[in-house]
């Protein structure tokens, strides 16, 4: 059940996103900053690392590839932590989402994450070069 209202929020949001201008970038393109990863670090071990182990982000990314980063941060920032959706604010999100694309050993680099859905919406989510 759980999965099927993730699938259902991702569904959703993937419409909304088909609407959106597809920009070339994607995870490879050095798309957050070593702080916002280093700072994700201590949010993910509080708030997601009880249910997710370091190594689940991995295939998880996998069979993402292709879909809009906005996509997959929307999931996150509407259904997780499982036990209180939505408790963080958006731009801890970001950062957590910075440690996960970290963990994935994608490169890192002077420009930040944003928290703002378009620009997440133009980055796509491909497997690591
Ligand atoms: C209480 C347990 C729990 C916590 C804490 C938790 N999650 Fe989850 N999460 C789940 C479950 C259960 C699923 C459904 C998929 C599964 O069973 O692995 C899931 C799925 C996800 C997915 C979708 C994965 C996919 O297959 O597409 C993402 C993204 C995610 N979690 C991110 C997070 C993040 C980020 C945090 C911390 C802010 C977090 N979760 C904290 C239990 C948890």
């Amino acid at each position: 059940m759980k999965t099927a209202r993730i699938l259902a929020i991702a569904l959703l949001a993937a419409c909304f996103s088909a609407s959106v201008l597809a920009d070339p970038r994607t995870l490879n393109d050095a798309i957050y900053t070593e702080a916002q990863a280093d700072n994700g670090e201590g949010l993910y071990k509080t708030h997601c690392l009880a249910c997710h182990d370091k190594k689940y982000f991995r295939p998880v990314l996998k069979r993402w590839n292709g879909q809009p980063l906005g996509v997959f941060y929307t999931v996150m920032v509407t259904s997780m932590p499982e036990s209180n959706p939505g408790a963080l604010s958006l731009d801890e999100y970001s950062d957590i989402l910075a440690y996960i694309l970290s963990l994935s050993r994608y490169p890192s680099g002077e420009e930040e994450l944003a928290s703002a859905m378009e620009s997440l919406h133009e980055i796509t989510i491909a497997n690591r070069k």
